[in-house]
């Protein structure tokens, strides 16, 4: 590649699956990638650099070009609403938002609190619904939030359902599917277009590869 090109992934729990996928796309990541306590890590093979930032903040490392490249959950974007393209799904760390809560909760009301990490999502979705909801903000340990009487319900994801089904709580609705994206700075696409799209279309084959692998093992037959 000609021109460096940067791009932010996000540390925690989207991090392993993205690191695979960007091996699976050729690019030679040095062996201790997902170990290393290093920041910015660079490629053995190419002109790109790794930047390793909290999720919630690759958006904004995007946005102000920080990085021209990001790796991101559709959660984290819906609720940043960053002005980057979204350029690709990569199907990676899937799972989903939903509404939860105890499983007798009371029915809604205008004094209805709703706890979530999501506030401007959340407050959308319940605005969609035409009913208006108190959001009290929360950094994390969402679920915590009905079991101590702080909100009724909480707006959070859902991956295995494990923490919702050890803290008695109950998913109420699903709000929508979140997989991870490939995210691109507007500027860095127009000086650095060849190299960007050369990534783009390389990780483009290997999303089409692992889900024809997902499907061979399912067996279930995908529509392309
Ligand atoms: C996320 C999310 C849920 C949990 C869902 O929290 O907020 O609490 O994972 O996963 P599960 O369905 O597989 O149990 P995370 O681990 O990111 O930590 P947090 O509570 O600090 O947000």
């Amino acid at each position: 590649m000609a021109q460096e090109l940067t791009v932010a992934m996000p540390k925690g729990r989207i991090f392993q699956d993205a690191a695979k996928l960007l091996r699976q796309a050729g690019i030679q990541l040095p062996a201790d990638f997902e170990n290393s306590r290093k920041l910015i890590i660079s490629a053995e093979n190419c002109s790109m650099k790794f930047i390793l930032a909290k999720p919630v903040d690759v958006p904004t490392y995007v946005e102000y070009g920080g990085a021209d490249i990001g790796i991101a959950g559709k959660d984290v974007l819906m609720e940043a609403e960053s002005d980057v393209y979204e350029v690709l799904d990569l199907g990676i760390s899937a799972c989903h938002l939903a509404v939860a809560g105890l499983p007798d909760a009371a029915k809604r009301s205008s004094a209805y609190k709703v706890a979530t990490k999501y506030p401007k999502t959340a407050a959308r979705y319940f605005r969609e619904q035409g009913e208006q909801v108190e959001v009290i903000t929360l950094n994390g340990s969402i679920e915590l939030a009905p079991l101590i009487g702080l909100a009724d319900c909480i707006v959070d994801i859902v991956s295995t359902g494990r923490t919702l089904k050890e803290n008695g709580l109950v998913e109420k609705e699903k709000i929508s599917d979140i997989t991870s994206r490939l995210i691109v700075n507007p500027v860095s696409y127009r000086l650095k277009k060849a190299d960007i799209d050369q990534l783009i279309g390389k990780l483009t084959e290997v999303v089409k590869e692992n889900l024809n692998g997902m499907d061979q093992k399912s067996g279930v037959e995908v529509l392309k």
